[in-house]
Parts: C-alpha cells; structure tokens; sequence
C-alpha cells in the first residue's frame, strides 16, 4: 500500500501588505521594482496576537470540514514552525489539545524553515511505514514578519506569512525516496542572532543598526541574499539530479516540478540551470509571497486546483533554505 498525502488544506491570514504600502516606506524601491525581482505584489501578515498556532489550527479544521478525515483518527502531529507560540512546549502539543485530536496520538515540532515540508514528509512516511502512526497531520505553519524589522526591505519584501495542513496515510498520493542534505557552514547567511542561550536578549542586542538600506537588530530576522541565493544554486540542480536517480527517472519523466517559492529572481534562475522547460515549472506566488514552510502545500494544492496534476503525473518537490538545509523527492499523483 503507497504511503503519500491524501488532502492538503491552506489558510492565510486576512491582513495583506501590498508592494505599494512597502515602497512608501522604502522610497528607494517602487510598487514595479518589487515585483519585478521578487515576483511578489503582495503578501499575508498576521495581525498583533496572532500566532503560528492560530494559522495551523485554521488550515487543520479546513482538512477535517473537508470530510477527509476526522480529528479523532489522528494519531500523530508533526508542527514546522521557527515561530512557535513558547519556547517550550512544543506548539504540536498545545494544538493536540485545541483541535480535539486523541492523547493518544504523539506531537512535535522541528524547527525548519524552507526544507521542512519535504522534511515533514520523509518523517511521515517513516512514522506510517514502521506502523508508529496510521494517519499523521503535518502541519507547516509560520509567522516571520515577528522576527523581522518594519524597515528591513530585504526580507519584508519577500516574506509571507501562511499555514498548510497536509494528511499523510496509507493510500494517498505516493511520497517516493528522498534526496536530504544539510551545511551548517551557512548559519549566518540567515538568523536571528539573538533570543537563544548563546545570545539572550539585551539592551545591546536590541540596539538597531543600517545595513545596505535597510534597519534591523539582533533580535530580528538577517538574510544575506546573495549568500542564500549561491547556496541555492550550488545544492538544489544538484539534489534535483540525485533524486531523479534514486527513482530511475530522467528530468523528461517529470511532469511538474514544485521548487520552494522562495523568489522569481531565483526560480527563474534555477529553472535555467536544471533546464526545466517553463511550462513544466510551477510559480504562484505573486499575491502571498514566500511563506517559508507552507509554500510547496499551497502550490501543490493550487497546482490541482488548476487542474494542472493528473492521476500517475510525477512531481518532483524540493526546498532549500535556512540551515542551510534542504530536500527533494517525488511525488506520484
Ligand atoms: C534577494 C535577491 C532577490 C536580491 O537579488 P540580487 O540581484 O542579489 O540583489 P542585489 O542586492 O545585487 O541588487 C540588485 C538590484 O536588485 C534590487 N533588489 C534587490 N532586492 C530587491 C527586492 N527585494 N525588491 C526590489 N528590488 C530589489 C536592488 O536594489 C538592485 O537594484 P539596482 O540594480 O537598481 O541598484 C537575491 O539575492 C535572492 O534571490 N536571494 C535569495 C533570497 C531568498 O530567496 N531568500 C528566501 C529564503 S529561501
């Protein structure tokens, strides 16, 4: 029996932050600039006391309205979040309790940023496929703009904020092997210095400076683009290579590739380093953002709801970022 995903549900938050409310903060930067590098006209931000756990349980209760299944046939909770409610407990726990799912059932969260979903999976799959669990809810859920300074251009312009909930079982779309890599060497490239135990908060960290354009602190979210965008381009061709191996495919046996919305600036550069034709390549982001976790659930359920997958269609899916940390695999429709 193929384990793999068998609903996906989506939520984002009601608050939308447009291109032209940016570039009257950045006046640098116009509306068009934006979306030219980015491919991003706007993005969903929660609103003050709105948590990752409240985006999670949203798309949770969609899955279940759904008809898909029930909280009560839940028997694991695996949370994606670097935006978690406490610094302990676990925010999978506190969502056991809310949406009703048994005590019965295990809960966790990883702490993972662009790779986790395909992360997410190879968990699931492993938990139904030694019989640890028979139905898991993933949940990728997250809420950068928390972390990040109203006057950091760099991320505020590409960030969005959003929650997916995937059912993954016995019967579902098949998850294929996976191709997992991870480089710590590039931990500073994108951080949030401070708020850990190697550097609690302070005065000091608080204390704002200008980068380039853009103001920020220790305590907030710092990218180095160019850093995550070399990173990018040297492992994602690569692992796309080892995980059509690992599946005796060749890159023509793919009929749609779902990469991690991160930005157009660097998809389209992917797509023509890997040589995917364009038709082939999956971009929708343009209206949300890149929403960390939750953007390879959105695309693939916005893929279906476009009626873009097929039955027996195979989907390559790979994420990339923070960590450095990514992952591929595919996915039989
Ligand atoms: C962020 C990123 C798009 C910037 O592109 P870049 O070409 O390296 O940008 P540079 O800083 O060299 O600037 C080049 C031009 O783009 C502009 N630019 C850069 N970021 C921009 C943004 N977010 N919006 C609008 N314009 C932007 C710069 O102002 C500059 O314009 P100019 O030529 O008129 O001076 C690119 O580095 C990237 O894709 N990095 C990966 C970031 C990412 O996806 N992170 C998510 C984690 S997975």
């Amino acid at each position: 029996m193929d384990i793999g995903i068998k609903a996906i549900e989506y939520t984002l938050p009601e608050k939308v932050l447009t291109n032209e409310e940016l570039a009257q903060i950045y006046d640098s930067w116009t509306p068009e600039k934006i979306l030219t590098k980015t491919g991003i006209a706007a993005r969903h931000v929660v609103s003050e006391g709105e948590c990752a756990s409240d985006l999670a349980e949203t798309a949770a209760i969609k899955l279940f309205e759904s008809g898909v299944i029930s909280p009560k046939d839940i028997d694991f909770i695996l949370l994606a979040t670097q935006s978690p409610d406490y610094q302990l407990p676990t925010t999978a726990c506190i969502l056991q309790d809310r949406l009703g799912i048994p005590q019965t059932a295990g809960a966790f969260d990883f702490n993972l940023g662009c790779s986790a979903y395909i992360y997410g999976l190879a968990i699931a799959k492993g938990l139904v496929s030694i019989g640890v669990a028979q139905n898991v809810l993933l949940l990728t859920a997250e809420t950068y703009t928390k972390h990040i300074h109203r006057l950091d251009k760099s991320t505020r312009t590409i960030f969005g904020e959003a929650a997916a909930a995937t059912l993954i079982g016995h019967n579902g779309h098949a998850i294929g092997d996976f191709d997992l890599g991870t480089d710590g060497s590039g931990k500073n490239a994108l951080i949030i210095p401070s708020g850990g135990a190697r550097l609690p908060r302070s005065e000091a960290t608080a204390k704002e400076y200008e980068d380039n354009g853009s103001i920020r602190s220790q305590d907030n979210l710092f990218m180095d683009g160019a850093e995550v965008f070399n990173f990018s381009i040297r492992v994602v061709p690569q692992s796309v290579k080892n995980v059509l191996e690992k599946h005796n495919l060749a890159l023509a046996d793919i009929d749609l590739f779902v990469f991690h919305q991160a930005n157009k600036f660097m998809l389209d550069y992917l797509r023509k380093k890997i040589n995917i034709p364009r038709e082939k390549f999956y971009v929708n982001m343009q209206d949300i953002g890149n929403t960390v976790s939750a953007t390879i659930p959105i695309a693939l359920k916005r893929a279906e709801e476009e009626g873009r997958l097929h039955k027996g269609d195979k989907i390559l899916l790979s994420g990339f970022g923070v960590g450095f940390s990514w992952g591929s695999t595919i996915i039989t429709y």
